[in-house]
């Protein structure tokens, strides 16, 4: 099976990841129409913005017919978790329309904490040790808490909008935190939770494409997750991301493809999981041995807008070969460029922030890709609507050059509260 000569798209999602996939999207020669719902002021220039709900299925079945779309591409874990790809196999209107992302049931390695350590453990994937705990075995929550050294990891099992992990360093808070979340602090999110060995190491980012049957592996990324320089503060959705990252040499990459990726892809199908579309692994480096910290179902964010520009082959060729099971015989080049991504966000993210800001010196001309997050057109204006507004990308032959030139560029894009860090990339860089 093949996707017609042209092809229209709808691209589901509003962030930076989604606007670096239209924007990877747009430059396929295969695609007559983009569609993204809803998109942002930065999608705009790539297709057609819809004011669509990607979890409204009923609502985005009719798009889809009444706009001959042949293919969705789903950016967030939301509509997937929620069963995007089941319900359209299950309705004979739109079951020949691919969609790509993984089944309802290949969405609990995102969706389920506990889902997804048993299927590790099931697989032989190296990951930390654990214990599942429910309201019924708190009792056994605090006595394994005593057998454990710390620090102690807990993992609401659900999705707590990035917020369920919880690393402490003390016995009586671990156990309070165990307390608190098995009596509803993230809902019904963490009535079951998940403890965990801590892993000390280096993080990556792994990202795989699969038809279910082959995979491929794609650029790796390191992304920056706090808020503060030198990793410090809140957790935030991510201010940054370089790739490739030095530490992932062949020798790695391979430990990674054989012990992880492998086995992965391979428990799939020995689980008859359907799985049409990306694995994100969250890997710690453990002194050259990758473990698994988490799976995700889609992309990474801000991954995808380093990931996608090192990526030089067509991604619709390689949409096609996911949807139809013949992703072995596509083509993925990949430049051997680094790319670099800063995020600028809004004052106060990621706690309260101002909304609607006007940002200037969009149009300035650069060499880099100033992929939109959380922007807005309002009047003539592109205004701030979310906490992480931009994401910067650009290309060097080193991962200095690459930040710097994004650097060069921030300096040139103005709203009030701007807020980005400053040290993307620095503890991969050499001395
Ligand atoms: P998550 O919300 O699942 O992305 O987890 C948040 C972060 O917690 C991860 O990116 C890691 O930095 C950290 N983390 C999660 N599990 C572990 C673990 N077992 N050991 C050490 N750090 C962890
Ligand atoms: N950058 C981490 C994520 O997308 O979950």
């Amino acid at each position: 099976m093949k996707f017609p000569k042209s092809v229209n798209v709808l691209l589901l999602g509003s962030g930076g990841r989604e606007n670096a996939f239209a924007w990877k999207i747009a430059q396929s020669k295969r695609v007559a129409k983009l569609f993204i719902a809803p998109g942002n002021a930065g999608t705009k220039s790539c297709g057609i913005n819809v004011d669509m709900n990607p979890t409204d299925f009923a609502i985005v079945k009719q798009f889809v017919i009444s706009n001959n779309i042949n293919l969705v591409v789903v950016g967030p874990e939301d509509p997937l978790v929620k069963g995007i790809y089941d319900y359209f196999v299950s309705d004979n209107d739109i079951k020949n329309i691919p969609v790509i992302g993984p089944s309802a049931l290949g969405a609990k390695l995102e969706g389920s904490k506990d889902f997804a350590k048993n299927f590790m453990i099931k697989h032989g994937i190296p990951t930390a040790q654990y214990k599942t705990f429910t309201k019924g075995n708190i009792e056994e929550g605090y006595d394994f808490i005593e057998t454990i050294t710390a620090p102690y990891v807990l993992k609401a099992d659900g999705l707590a909008a990035g917020k369920g992990v919880t690393i402490l360093e003390n016995k009586e808070e671990a156990k309070k935190e165990l307390s608190d979340m098995l009596t509803g602090k993230f809902g019904a999110a963490s009535s079951k939770v998940v403890i965990e060995e801590y892993l000390s190491g280096i993080e990556v980012s792994v990202f795989v494409a699969t038809d279910g049957k082959t995979y491929k592996i794609l650029p790796e990324a390191k992304d920056y997750k706090r808020i503060g320089e030198g990793d410090t503060g809140l957790n935030t959705g991510g201010m940054g991301a370089v790739s490739p990252v030095p530490f992932c040499d062949e020798a790695f990459m391979e430990k990674v493809r054989t012990q992880i990726v492998e086995p992965t892809v391979e428990g799939l199908k020995a689980d008859e999981i359907i799985y049409n579309g990306f694995i994100f692994i969250g890997l710690m480096n453990c002194g050259g041995d990758p473990k698994v910290i988490e799976y995700n179902v889609r992309m990474g964010d801000p991954e995808t807008e380093v990931v996608l520009p090192r990526i030089e082959s067509d991604i619709v060729d390689l949409f096609e070969g996911i949807a139809f099971g013949s992703l072995k015989s596509r083509k993925l080049d990949i430049t051997e460029e680094t790319a670099a991504t800063v995020v600028c966000v809004s004052e106060g993210y990621p706690g309260d922030y101002e909304k609607g800001l006007v940002i200037e010196g969009l149009e300035t001309e650069t060499e880099s890709l100033v992929f939109h997050a959380g922007t807005t057109v309002k009047g003539k204006d592109v205004v701030t609507a979310g906490g992480r507004v931009l994401a910067v990308t650009s290309y060097g032959k080193s991962i200095v050059e690459a930040v710097n030139n994004s650097y060069k560029t921030i300096d040139k894009i103005h709203y009030k509260g701007k807020y980005f860090r400053k040290d993307i990339g620095k503890d991969l860089m050499p001395e």
